[in-house]
C-alpha cells in the first residue's frame, strides 16, 4: 500500500504541474490496445513500476500501458493490476484522471500459480483521483473507504462508503453518443429510464465511477454491436477487466452495489484467459444493473 501510495501522490505532483512542463501531450506511440499513448501514460507507468520494485512486495505487475507482464521481484507475494492513467483524453484539459489497481496474493504452497485472478480473488482494489487529493480503497469483506490527502500530504479521515438506497439522488453515466451502437435491450432500456435520473460523465471510469459510488445509480459502458461501420463494434466492449472493470466492481461490491458484464455474468466471477482481455460494464446500484440484464435477456428472447 506504501508503494501505491506513493506512487499516485508522485504522479499527482507531475500531473499538477504538466502543462508547464510540456507533459500534456501524445508521446508518439501506440499501446498494446493500439490506442494513443500520451507522455502522461508514459510517466505514470515509469512511476508505478519504480514504487512497486522497490517495495519488494511485489511478484509480477499487469499494466495497461505494457503488452507484457512485468516481472519484478521472485520474492514477491503480491499480484498488482493497474492503469496507470485512467481517463487520458482528459490530461490535455488538466481534468481529472485515475489509477487505478487492483491486488492479489500469489500462491506460496506448492507450485506457482496463475497470475490471472478473478476480481472475485482480490484482496483490495483502489483508485485515486487525480489531482483531487482522494483515495478510494477497498478491502476484501472489511468495506470501501474514502480518504481524502491532508496538509502534510497523508491520506486521512477514511469514510466508509455504503452506495445509498433512495434512488433520488442516482446518477446515469455512460457515453451518450454510443447509445444508438448498443444492444436493442439496452437502447430500449435507456429510452425507458434515463428521465427518472441525472447524467454525468467525464470520460475518466475512476472519476465517473467515484460520483456514483457516493451519489448511486450507474456506470455502464456497453458493448458497441450496431455501429453504422461494422469494424468500429466492439462485442467485447471497450473496458480492461483487470485493471478497469473489476477494480471499480470489487469497490462497488464493497460498498453494497453489484456489477455485470453484457450476459448478466457477475464481473467479479470472470476467468481471465489473458491480461489485456476487456469486457462491457454495468456497475452501481443493484435495481439499475439488474434491470439492465433482464432487458438485455428480453429483447434476445
Ligand atoms: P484509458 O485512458 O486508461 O485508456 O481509459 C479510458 C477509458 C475509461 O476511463 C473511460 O471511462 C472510457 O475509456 C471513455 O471512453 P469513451 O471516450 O469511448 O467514452
Ligand atoms: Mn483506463
Ligand atoms: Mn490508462
Amino acid at each position: 500500500m506504501d508503494a501505491l501510495i506513493g506512487a499516485a501522490k508522485h504522479i499527482e505532483e507531475y500531473y499538477l504541474t504538466g502543462a508547464l512542463k510540456g507533459n500534456t501531450g501524445l508521446a508518439g506511440a501506440i499501446n498494446v490496445q493500439g490506442e494513443d499513448v500520451f507522455r502522461m501514460d508514459q510517466i505514470a507507468q515509469e512511476i508505478t513500476v519504480h514504487y512497486l520494485k522497490t517495495s519488494g512486495r511485489v511478484i509480477h505487475a499487469i499494466s495497461e500501458e505494457s503488452e507484457e507482464i512485468v516481472p519484478m521481484n521472485a520474492e514477491g507475494r503480491y499480484f498488482v493490476y493497474f492503469d496507470p492513467l485512467d481517463g487520458s483524453s482528459n490530461v490535455p484539459h488538466g481534468l481529472p484522471v485515475g489509477f487505478m489497481f487492483g491486488v492479489a496474493r500469489r500462491n506460496l504452497e506448492g507450485a506457482e500459480d496463475n497470475h490471472l485472478r478473478a476480481g472475485r480473488d482480490y484482496l483490495a482494489a483502489g483508485m485515486f483521483v487525480i489531482p483531487t487529493g482522494t483515495f478510494t480503497l477497498a478491502l476484501k469483506d472489511a468495506g470501501t473507504w474514502r480518504f481524502h490527502i491532508d496538509d502534510t500530504d497523508e491520506f486521512v479521515k477514511p469514510r466508509r462508503m455504503i452506495l445509498p438506497e433512495d434512488p433520488k439522488g442516482w446518477e446515469l453515466s455512460f457515453n451518450s453518443a454510443n447509445r444508438h451502437t448498443y444492444a436493442k435491450g439496452i437502447q430500449s432500456w435507456i429510452e425507458q429510464n434515463e428521465r427518472k435520473y441525472s447524467f454525468r460523465y467525464i470520460g475518466a471510469l475512476a472519476a465517473d465511477f467515484h460520483r456514483t459510488l457516493a451519489n448511486g445509480g450507474m456506470f455502464m459502458y456497453p458493448a458497441i454491436v450496431n455501429h453504422p461501420d461494422p469494424k468500429k463494434n466492439r462485442p467485447q466492449g471497450k473496458l480492461r477487466l483487470m485493471y478497469e472493470a473489476s477494480v471499480v466492481s470489487f469497490i462497488c461490491q464493497e460498498a453494497g452495489g453489484t456489477a455485470v458484464d453484457e450476459s448478466g455474468t457477475p464481473i467479479l466471477d470472470i476467468q481471465p484467459k489473458h491480461h489485456h482481455q476487456r469486457t462491457a460494464l454495468y456497475v452501481g446500484s443493484k435495481p439499475l444493473v439488474e434491470s439492465t440484464t433482464k432487458a438485455l435477456a428480453v429483447a434476445l428472447a
